[in-house]
């Protein structure tokens, strides 16, 4: 009998409406457009606002989109995993309260934590449920709201950021071939103290101090984070076109988490692709951590044919990265 494969059959995305400019950045902190532009090739970025909105609320719009596109009624829904660092609360998990309030019910959920290479983790995750025959309608979320730990006074990091969520529903391929091929999934927690939120967790309890610490935002140093996210995510592109005998020519695209176009256009460079084949949407929603990668296939949704080979590559705090190697199945 022939291997199930998880193939991606559908997919949504929700952004806020607000538009954080970098014209407003400008009056928030000393910062200009153009540096914003030539470091980091961001124009502007989304950002949740309005009382009693979480994380789970973008998740929400881009699940309710995705059942609907796809015509799937929630009953049929037997797996969600939620990719976030920005959980709604510590527990529960926002999978359950994106499911809650979409009208899932009684289904396995669970939340997978790994900042910026988190929806690659979890749709590799998610795939080994489909492979196994587990489960049948999978659900892959990626949904962060970067705006509630972000520091609007460090200029180095307020500019980077932005809200959003993305959503795919997996199933198994009906036809042989297509899906999720291959991935190579890993971290390195030496590179943790690079970036991370040092509060809010049970080393750091909110308390007055970790306030006045600021540990609830997110600290990033930014110089080794793109050095380590560029040689990452290059080398993991490649060693997964090696292993699985395909050249850059056999890929019809790249799709590479969204931190800085320079870090993108870098490992473009070093793998010799030509950047027209490269998913790049930084410049109207910054970086959304777990959403930039589904964001990406949204965007780019009528772009993609059947038969598509394609690489997902991210890095993350943790440090984290990876690739996923699959065939566009739809
Ligand atoms: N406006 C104006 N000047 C600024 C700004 C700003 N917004 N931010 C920093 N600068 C200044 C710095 O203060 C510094 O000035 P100094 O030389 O007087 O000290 C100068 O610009 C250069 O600063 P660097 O940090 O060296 O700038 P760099 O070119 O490295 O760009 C950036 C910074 C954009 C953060 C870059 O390092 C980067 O993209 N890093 C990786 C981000 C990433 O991949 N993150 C991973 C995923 S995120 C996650 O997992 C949650």
């Amino acid at each position: 009998m022939s291997k199930i494969r998880a193939a991606i059959t559908g997919v949504h995305g929700y952004v806020p409406d607000y538009v954080l400019t970098n014209a407003e950045l400008e009056q928030m902190v000393d910062t200009s457009d153009e540096w914003i532009k030539t470091r980091t090739g961001i124009s502007e970025r989304r950002i949740q606002k309005g009382e009693g909105l979480a994380t789970s609320d973008m998740g929400v719009e881009a699940v309710k989109g995705l059942l609907e596109k796809t015509g799937t009624s929630p009953d049929e829904i037997d797996l969600m995993i939620c990719a976030t660092v920005t959980a709604d609360m510590p527990f529960p998990d926002t999978a359950n309260i994106i499911c809650d309030k979409v009208g899932i019910k009684n289904v396995f959920t669970f939340d997978i934590n790994a900042a910026c290479s988190g929806f690659l983790f979890t749709l590799a995750t998610a795939a080994k449920y489909i492979e196994s025959g587990s489960h049948k309608k999978v659900i892959v979320v990626g949904a962060d709201k970067m705006s509630t730990i972000v520091d609007y006074t460090d200029r180095t990091t307020c500019v980077l950021f932005g809200d959003g969520a993305g959503a795919v529903l997996l199933e198994p391929s009906p036809e042989e071939g297509y899906g999720l091929v291959d991935s190579i999934l890993r971290s390195n927690g030496e590179g943790r103290h690079y970036l991370h939120q040092k509060g809010g967790g049970s080393l750091n309890p909110a308390s007055p101090h970790s306030i006045e610490q600021k540990m609830h935002y997110l600290y990033q140093n930014g110089r080794p984070v793109f050095k380590a996210a560029v040689s990452s995510m290059s080398s993991a592109v490649t060693e997964i076109l090696e292993n699985n005998n395909m050249s850059k020519d056999d890929l019809a695209w790249l799709v590479p988490h969204q931190a800085n176009i320079r870090i993108i256009e870098t490992v473009a460079k070093m793998a010799d692709f030509p950047l027209e084949k490269v998913m790049i949407n930084i410049s109207k929603y910054g970086n959304t951590t777990a959403a930039t990668l589904p964001l990406c296939l949204w965007d780019y949704e009528d772009k993609l044919k059947k038969g598509d080979n394609i690489v997902l590559t991210a890095f993350g705090g943790g440090f984290t990265w990876g690739a996923i190697l699959l065939k566009w199945a739809i």
